[in-house]
């Protein structure tokens, strides 16, 4: 059972990101451990070249992210934590999922509308090509299961079309059963906190790219940020205030998922445990203790380990080793399968 996951280079790694995302990676480590195999984590930098980025930076925010992933409990010994750019494998994989992707569906993805619509200058064709490259990532290891926020979920299944497409249209035996070339991978979503929004603006996720300051969570803000943005978050009028999920509450059901999340509490348990709350501060204080309790190690471990570039480089270097010999065999019988290249 695979474990595979990436994350995008930046510094600016958010609550979102956490709660949906990067600690289940560290769960996904310990489950591939007991069963006596490796989970695979990515920093995708190339998915970083899609809109307009500064490449003086891009290789600082790749060590920020690193730096992150390693704080929140990633083990390299235990995992394989590479850097995209280093396994040239993938974006081979890339152009030959090409052959099996329809333009069309490309088309229909929400994160390509949003994002070209934000370029000031160029869309380019890498951003329209962004979810071939990401269903490159998971396909290249036959990983089983990824875990991602509820925002990705159209990627996830696209990555799944393709791979069944490229199976039934490369993996023909004699006897008409198509051979899995490729594992169709499965999306493993959080119960709880999967799509976490913008503190401003709760009917938005909360987002590195599309969010304001004051409505994102940074994992690397300090304490007393932390709990200014939580006690400013938007909630509602209602009076007497309710501290119930519901329609019309974003804001409240927001918080609601962050404190379950970070107390380890479901939605329902956070509302019995606030009945006789006086309002909504009592929420927000809550919520700013919960988080930044949940933070404070990671933020206090990234500040020891981000000073030290040669050891994340030394970690990455190992990382791209054993991902080029798993992803190589893979790559080999994909271009056998499409007549790439020489005979086998
Ligand atoms: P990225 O870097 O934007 O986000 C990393 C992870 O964080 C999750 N996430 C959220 N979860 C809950 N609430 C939010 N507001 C929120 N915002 C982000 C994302 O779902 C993601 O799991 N396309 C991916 C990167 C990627 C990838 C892959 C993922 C590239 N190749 C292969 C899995 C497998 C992305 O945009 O990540």
């Amino acid at each position: 059972m695979r474990v595979y996951s990436g994350i995008q280079p930046t510094g600016r790694k958010h609550l979102g990101n956490y709660l949906g995302a990067i600690r289940h990676y560290v769960t996904g480590q310990e489950e591939a451990r007991a069963a006596g195999d490796e989970a695979i984590f990515c920093v995708v930098d190339l998915h970083a070249t899609t809109v307009a980025y500064d490449p003086a930076e891009l290789r600082d925010r790749t060590y920020d992210t690193v730096a992150i992933l390693l704080a929140a409990g990633l083990d390299p010994a235990a995992s394989i934590l590479y850097r995209q750019g280093d396994v040239p494998e993938v974006p081979e994989l890339t152009w030959l999922l090409t052959s099996v992707t329809a333009h069309g569906d490309l088309n229909r993805m929400h994160q390509f509308k949003e994002k070209s619509a934000q370029q000031r200058e160029l869309v380019s064709a890498g951003l329209f090509l962004y979810p071939v490259l990401m269903a490159a990532d998971v396909l290249a290891f036959r990983a089983d299961r990824v875990p991602v926020g509820d925002d990705q979920r159209q990627h996830i299944e696209l990555m799944r079309d393709i791979a069944l497409r490229f199976n039934a249209r490369f993996g023909g035996g004699d006897d008409g059963e198509p051979r899995e070339i490729l594992r169709v991978p499965e999306g493993v979503y959080p119960t709880v906190a999967a799509r976490i929004m913008d503190l401003q603006a709760p009917e938005r996720k909360m987002s590195t790219s599309s969010g304001s300051i004051e409505g994102t969570l940074y994992l690397l803000d300090d304490a007393r940020t932390t709990e200014k943005k939580l006690k400013r978050a938007v909630t509602d009028s209602e009076n007497p205030p309710r501290i119930v999920r519901g329609p019309e509450k974003a804001g409240v059901s927001n918080l609601i998922d962050i404190l379950a999340a970070t107390t380890d509490r479901t939605p329902d348990e956070v509302e019995a445990s606030l009945t006789d709350a006086r309002g909504y501060g009592d929420l927000k204080v809550a919520a700013a203790d919960a988080v930044n309790a949940t933070l404070a190690p990671l933020r206090e471990r990234y500040a020891e380990l981000r000073g030290d570039e040669a050891a994340i480089e030394a970690a990455l270097a190992v990382g791209a080793e054993k991902a080029r010999a798993i992803a190589q065999p893979v790559l080999a019988e994909v271009r056998e399968a499409m007549g790439v290249g020489p005979r086998a």
